[in-house]
């Protein structure tokens, strides 16, 4: 049995080849017997997914994806343009945005995750302090973080992510503005609010394929090469209730030593951490990709 193609992002500057980021595994792909097709990910994201998909063979029927993050309106813009060249993302749109973007996932995992709450926002809008004060009622007083529906800007913590008290609406009001001035046009969705958990340890991400977890290995930012094995079987339920055929839960152990889930993601749009074997990834998309 053939397995199921993965559309890759092409080389910007060489548009016949795979982008340099994911090379690798598009190669174990070819390896393993798999084919890959490319995309034009720039050209996508610039509202143009005809031409992302013009080199796209037609009739390639079921395809994965695998590249960069694609916001969520686009990654509907190409899976109307793939269904024009008789093929078809395996993640159709509103799976992929309900693991994409905090909102989507939020309520299925809520009993594993930080307690979170969200006000949709335009790139560029701070919300106003009443606004923000209204959603941060939501939570437990205390300390929080800020991100956008998909990203934080952890690397600007103090000024951007962390909030010391989310009853303090000024100190509040001040980070939010960081953050979606940070984010500028690329400010994913809205604003979502976290209550801070204290987590020890490193980060690790579970890859799930069809709810089982098939491969784990460090957060792709963390140093360590080696992670500690977490505790999942509390987190079958939600990945199973939440319907998407590969997604990754980062997951961390809580001070008090239960394994929380730090978000969820789309898997094809997940980074791979550089100490884990390509193939070992590529094996996932194209061992089960026919289901
Ligand atoms: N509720 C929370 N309590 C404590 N720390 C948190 C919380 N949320 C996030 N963090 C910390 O901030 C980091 C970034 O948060 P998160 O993973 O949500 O954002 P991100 O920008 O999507 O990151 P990534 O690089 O994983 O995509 C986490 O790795 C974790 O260390
Ligand atoms: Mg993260």
């Amino acid at each position: 049995m053939s397995s199921t193609p993965v559309l890759f992002c092409a080389d910007p500057l060489n548009p016949r080849t795979v982008d340099g980021h994911f090379a690798p595994e598009a190669r174990q792909v070819r390896a393993l017997g798999g084919s890959v097709a490319l995309i034009d990910h720039d050209a996508l994201l610039a509202g143009d997914a005809a031409l992302a998909v013009a080199r796209v063979p037609r009739g390639l029927g079921q395809l994965w994806y695998r590249g960069w993050m694609i916001p969520a309106d686009d990654y509907a813009a190409l899976h109307l343009a793939l269904r024009a060249r008789d093929a078809d993302l395996v993640v159709p749109p509103e799976r992929y945005r309900s693991a994409h973007h905090l909102p989507g996932w939020y309520e299925t995992f809520a009993a594993v995750t930080p307690a979170s709450a969200w006000l949709p926002t335009a790139p560029g809008v701070v919300p106003d302090a009443a606004e923000l004060a209204r959603v941060a009622k939501a939570l437990p007083a205390g300390p929080g973080i800020v991100k956008d529906y998909v990203k934080s800007r952890k690397h600007e913590w103090d000024e951007a992510c962390f909030v010391p008290d989310l009853t303090d609406v000024a100190g509040l009001r001040r980070v939010v503005a960081r953050l979606v001035e940070s984010q500028g046009e690329f400010l994913a969705g809205g604003v979502v609010l976290r209550a801070f958990e204290r987590f020890v340890g490193e980060e690790a991400r579970v890859w799930w394929l069809d709810g089982e977890p098939r491969l784990l290995t460090p957060h792709p930012d963390s140093d360590a090469h080696a992670v500690a094995t977490p505790e999942l079987d509390h987190l079958r339920g939600p990945v199973r209730d939440l319907g998407a055929r590969f997604v990754t839960t980062d997951v961390a152990r809580r001070d008090d030593g239960g394994w929380r889930v730090v978000e969820v993601g789309d898997a094809q749009v997940s980074d791979l951490h550089r100490a884990t074997a390509p193939e070992e990834f590529a094996a996932l998309l194209v061992g089960r990709g026919e289901a």
